[in-house]
């Protein structure tokens, strides 16, 4: 899909009604004395897809883990459909919701690695069943099948009896793409998925990509230094530096008309 068609049509951009999927609201985070992440707020539309670029430490992964409550929130608030995920406001206090309210929230969104985290004592098809069946507690049999499509779907049918120390970096990145989906997440978090691949595999992991992207509404928020594909895939590129947005857009605008000196020199260091 051209980018000047995503820019139109980006979902609930143009509009100031509507909940968002993702809202950040004065997050802060802080490691120990750092603060990486201060006062920042941004939000995401349902069926939107953002691409976060930014130099390196900028904090991108921090807001994926965030999200994703594989770090703790030291500041703020992040609400996912408008409900809080990990943090409320009582009586005018801060207050952490109970574990078990979070652990619900995070079965709707789902996270792809840099290095795929695959267990690598079960098969691919165990590898995907795994959490339909334990933490949604789906029926095997219905798990089994919906794995077995979903690794058509990424090109990797013959390969659900296979362990992944068997498979390439790519085929192993596109089975951790599959068991994201397996939990039908309505958010979808994606870190560097290709950075860890030869660049003759990277092709087929941005098929599969560009086939969800295509075929589902599914909110996406990636990292990504792919910028051809990022053009390709995003509503809307957020630029971070010093844990604060530094400016936003669609891709268009981004990649052919910074505002910011420092959008431009980032730029031309990874394009
Ligand atoms: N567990 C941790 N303990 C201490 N500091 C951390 C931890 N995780 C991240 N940081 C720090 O937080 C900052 C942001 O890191 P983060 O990984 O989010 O950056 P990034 O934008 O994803 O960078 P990159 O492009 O290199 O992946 C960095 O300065 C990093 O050193
Ligand atoms: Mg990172």
């Amino acid at each position: 899909m051209p980018p000047t068609e995503n820019t139109s049509s980006a979902p609930g951009t143009t509009s100031t009604s509507g909940t968002p999927a993702i809202e950040f609201k004065d997050v802060e985070k802080r490691f120990g004395k750092t603060t990486v992440l201060k006062d920042l707020n941004f939000t995401v539309a349902p069926g939107e897809r953002v691409t976060l670029i930014g130099p390196s430490g900028s904090g991108k992964t921090t807001i994926l883990r965030l999200v994703m409550t594989l770090e703790e929130l030291t500041g703020g608030f992040i609400f996912v459909d408008g409900k809080p995920l990990t943090h409320t406001e009582k009586n005018g206090k801060r207050v952490e919701l109970p574990s078990k309210t979070t652990r619900a929230m995070t079965t709707r969104i789902g996270m792809v690695f840099q290095q795929f985290n695959l267990f690598p004592n079960m098969t691919v098809l165990e590898n995907i069943i795994e959490a339909p069946v334990h933490v949604l507690g789906k029926p095997k049999a219905e798990a089994v099948k919906e794995a077995k499509s979903l690794l058509e779907k990424v090109g990797l049918g013959e390969k659900a009896d296979e362990h992944p120390t068997r498979l390439s970096g790519g085929q192993q990145q596109r089975v951790a793409i599959a068991r994201a989906l397996a939990m039908s997440p309505e958010i979808l978090l994606l870190d560097e998925v290709t950075s860890a691949l030869d660049p003759e595999l990277v092709g087929d992991v941005l098929g599969v990509l560009r086939d969800i992207a295509e075929t589902t509404d599914i909110t996406m928020l990636l990292v990504t230094h792919e910028m051809q594909f990022a053009r390709e895939v995003s509503h809307r590129v957020m630029m971070f530096d010093g844990g604060q947005v530094l400016e936003e857009g669609p891709p268009d605008q981004i990649f052919n008309n910074p505002q910011h000196e420092r959008t431009r020199t980032f730029l031309s260091s990874v394009q």
